[in-house]
């Protein structure tokens, strides 16, 4: 088995979808192999594959994988069969538009190619889903590239969640960006903020770091205020999980706090996103569904309740940091600077067409 920090978060292999099942980080690493549609959504909804550009690859694969299960079925069955598949997926988590995105894509390949029967259009969509396996590693590359020259040469980055490897199909976004700063040659440390409820930077992000030799420090998220008026904070650089047409972004809970205090302490605060990320559809943020997760996501820690019984739990799993508190959105075709709907648009070679997803 190739090292933990050279496998993909997910992947077709033989004949069905292989991710690492992130729940079971930083004690275990476990691949799970996964042959059916409805194990898959199961996956996403309970978060073994997380990230927004993990979870358009995951949606695409699910698809694709539904059309191999159906492949050897009539006409009729296969496409209704595959439509339903599409639905149960888009039901798993609201937030990400790459979730929709990477569905709508392995079902657009699939259709086009329905003269060929079941099995042709089962190939197409498969076909589909690794091609954007291939662009997300590319993506990820070209931010890097994009973002280190935003980093400073020498001092401390902020980032929360995690948006690494794991989050994408390999290298990552905002930690990608670092990542590749660091492979330049800047002297970076990285402030890694837990990340409640769910952890994703004391568990993930904290592995991811430990794991390429990053050099990092966790901290409580409630920490962060005191790191900048220290001026111990040279830089926010976070994901993002949908960015709306005029740069109001969507992220993990507690990215506003961060765009909040950045502004306050004048610290730049970057989001890093693929434009697979970015819903022309949305003229602005406050149309974006933001999940909400259960309370027992609050009242519990590793499964041990941390409450007096019967406490009421508020569980949002993201919030909208508007554009004006964005100094840039990186993307591998650019960096928005300020991000607005025109340097937004300057990233889309044509102008966005209306019209739901499937
Ligand atoms: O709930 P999660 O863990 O799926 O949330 C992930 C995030 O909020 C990430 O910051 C975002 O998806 C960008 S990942 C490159």
């Amino acid at each position: 088995m190739p090292a933990p920090a050279d496998t993909l978060t997910i992947d077709w292999v033989d004949g069905g979808v292989r991710l690492i099942d992130q729940r079971r980080l930083p004690e275990e690493f476990v691949l799970l192999d996964l042959r059916d549609y409805g194990d898959l959504a199961e996956a996403i909804r309970s978060m073994a594959v997380r990230g927004a550009p993990a979870l358009g690859v995951a949606g695409a694969l699910g698809v694709a994988l539904a059309a191999a299960q159906m492949a050897g079925e009539r006409e009729q069955v296969f496409w209704e069969g595959l439509a339903q598949a599409a639905d149960h997926l888009r039901g798993t988590r609201p937030t990400a538009v790459n979730l929709f995105g990477g569905i709508e894509r392995a079902f657009r390949a699939a259709a086009a190619h329905r003269a060929e029967g079941p099995a042709g259009a089962a190939a197409a969509a498969l076909a589909e889903a690794r091609t954007m396996i291939e662009e997300d590693i590319a993506a990820n590359r070209e931010m890097g590239r994009h973002g280190a020259a935003l980093l400073p040469d020498q001092g401390n980055v902020l980032t929360h969640c995690n948006t690494g490897s794991l989050a994408t199909v390999h290298y990552g976004t905002a930690l990608g960006v670092v990542r590749a700063a660091v492979e330049m040659g800047h002297r970076l440390h990285v402030w890694v903020s837990e990340t409640r409820p769910r952890l994703q930077g004391a568990k993930l992000t904290a592995w991811e770091c430990q794991q390429l030799g990053i050099s990092h420090t966790l901290i409580a998220d409630n920490v962060a205020g005191w790191l900048m008026r220290q001026g111990r904070v040279d830089a926010v650089i976070v994901g993002a999980d949908r960015v709306a047409a005029n740069g109001d972004t969507a992220n993990k809970i507690g990215t506003y706090s961060l765009a909040v205090l950045a502004r306050a302490h004048r610290v730049p605060f970057y989001v890093a996103a693929p434009v697979s990320t970015i819903d022309r559809q949305l003229a602005s943020g406050e149309a974006i569904p933001i999940e909400e997760r259960s309370a027992e996501e609050v009242t519990t820690v590793s499964g041990r309740r941390i409450t007096p019984p019967g406490v009421v739990a508020y569980n949002p799993a993201f919030d909208v940091t508007p554009a004006r508190l964005i100094s840039a959105l990186i993307t591998e075709r650019g960096v928005a600077r300020p991000p607005t709907t025109e340097s937004l648009q300057e990233l889309f070679p044509t102008p966005a067409t209306a019209g739901p997803c499937l």
